[in-house]
């Protein structure tokens, strides 16, 4: 008999009221010997199969522990049981696989509430959760949001590549990636390692951002993005960074700043628009999850909004633009400064640091927030100088609970001046001669910039540990699983 998925009853119930149904899952619960609640994937929801006691035999009903998988033939009706619409009238049930209570005992099988801490470590079998089940489709469905709203809008997705020879950044945090002997690397006359023996013929990294090669393919496709893996070898262990996470690097020619925020803008309200449309279930299940989680803190750490009243305030609301330098004003004119709050120096030229970000996103504004032309000196090299020769075209996009969700700039498309921020920046010009190159062969203003994949499930799940939105999270100390 072919298997139905448990969604297809729960949501289409009648169409197959009457039927005798094939179901596979794994069991939930199993209370009174009788009504068991079973899981299959498809949906947040269980379906309950109720036993039939005549044509199931006793030794079988022993296997149907928690964590088990089984299979369950019977007719699906309408349920005399509250809280279900159908339920199964099992009359055939076979185990798949057993799940020995002893063995379930020391997992997050366990029927009850365990900690983040606990699930992370067992995430080979948190997917079975329902607040990973939730998190993990909601990120499956922001994924595919991503790719719409490019698709849609005509840009095609570039693939860059993991290995690099560049340091796009310029931060210096890479992982290596080298098949040399560790143990005795052969030398240059210098003594020091010799990479030109190595497997690339040169020093080769896991990239730290698609950027730098997204724009040569939007200096001839013209609208192009990336999403992939990025990689940094930063020691920051936050719960808002991880040495392994996903980008979305969009890049447009003949786009400015101001176009670069509109795009940015439009973009992360789709994928908020798109996850209340399409996730309701996953959502109503978090919500009701971090309002529990809300209230356990003092009054005045709690978020002013749920969860779903924060993603729709961030679809209906206009995000508030301000340079770097107004924002610095804010900040020394704030009660929060005056009265000596803040841990970190305010002054212009400094990097803004988290306390800076959320005072102005969660006190000040209360609504995210897009910082623009930022100091020179703390950006990137590839920055297009602004007129006043002290900032940039940079723009950084801070969200409520997450902080920086976006960095991105308007590119520096002049030759001279890129050559002169090489320079300034200690980067071999010979080793970007292409990005220099198409410098020198029609160059074109544009723009682009890179969203953290994980800071936008963070805020779409309400989730304030970034290790709690990613499968398998890679942190210093940490690649389990
Ligand atoms: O601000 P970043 O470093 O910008 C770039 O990499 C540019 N090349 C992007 C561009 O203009 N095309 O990183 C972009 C975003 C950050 O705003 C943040 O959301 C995320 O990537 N991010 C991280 N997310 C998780 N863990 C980390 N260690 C992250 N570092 C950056
Ligand atoms: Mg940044």
């Amino acid at each position: 008999m072919k298997r139905i998925e448990i969604t297809e009853l729960l949501n289409n119930g009648s169409d197959h009221i009457g039927k005798i149904v094939n179901i596979k899952g794994w069991v939930r619960a199993f209370r009174s010997n009788r009504f068991i609640q079973l899981n299959d994937g498809s949906c947040m929801g269980n379906i309950q199969a109720v036993i039939d006691f005549e044509n199931i035999d006793e030794s079988i009903l022993k296997r149907v522990t928690t964590g088990a998988s089984i299979s369950v033939n019977g007719e699906l009706v309408a349920s005399q049981g509250s809280g279900q619409a159908f339920e199964v009238q099992a009359t055939d049930l076979s185990v798949i696989g057993d799940a020995h209570p002893d063995d379930v005992q020391k997992t997050v099988l366990q029927p009850k509430r365990h900690s983040l801490d606990f699930l992370r470590e067992q995430s080979h079998l948190r997917f079975r959760t329902n607040t990973f089940g939730a998190i993990f489709r909601i990120r499956h469905a922001a994924s595919f949001a991503v790719h719409k709203f490019f698709n849609d809008r005509g840009f095609n997705y570039i693939h860059t590549p993991i290995l690099t020879g560049t340091d796009a950044e310029g931060a210096g945090e890479m992982f290596r990636v080298s098949t040399l002997d560790h143990k005795q690397p052969p030398l240059d006359e210098k003594g020091e390692v010799d990479y030109s023996k190595d497997f690339f013929g040169k020093q080769v990294n896991l990239t730290v951002s698609g950027q730098l090669e997204a724009e040569l393919a939007a200096l001839g496709l013209g609208k192009v993005y990336t999403f992939g893996p990025t990689f940094r070898a930063e020691n920051s262990n936050t719960s808002r960074h991880l040495a392994e996470f996903w980008m979305i690097e969009p890049e447009v020619a003949f786009n400015d700043l101001n176009d670069n925020m509109d795009l940015t803008e439009d973009f992360l309200k789709y994928c908020c628009k798109y996850i209340l449309e399409n996730c309701e279930e996953e959502l109503k299940f978090l919500d009701e999850r971090s309002a529990k989680e809300q209230a356990q803190k003092p009054q005045n750490e709690r978020n002013k909004l749920g969860l779903i009243e924060s993603i729709n305030f961030v679809v209906d609301n206009p995000f508030k633009r301000l340079s770097y330098t107004e924002a610095i004003t804010t900040l020394l004119n704030s009660k929060h400064y005056k009265k000596k709050k803040f841990q970190f120096p305010v002054e212009w030229g400094v990097d803004l640091q988290s306390e800076h970000e959320r005072y102005l996103v969660e006190k000040e504004f209360n609504c995210p927030v897009i910082l623009s032309d930022y100091p020179a000196k703390i950006k990137a090299f590839y920055m297009r100088v602004n007129d006043d020769n002290k900032t940039v075209a940079a723009m950084d996009v801070l969200f409520p609970g997450v902080g920086e969700i976006v960095g991105g700039s308007q590119r520096e498309e002049r030759l001279d001046v890129l050559q002169s921020k090489c320079e300034e920046f200690n980067i071999e010009k010979d080793e970007l001669w292409w990005y220099l190159e198409t410098r020198k062969l029609g160059t074109v203003p544009h723009a682009g910039f890179g969203m953290g994949f994980e800071r936008l499930v963070m805020f779409l799940t309400g989730m304030s540990n970034i290790r709690d939105v990613i499968p398998f999270p890679r942190t210093p100390d940490n690649a389990e699983f």
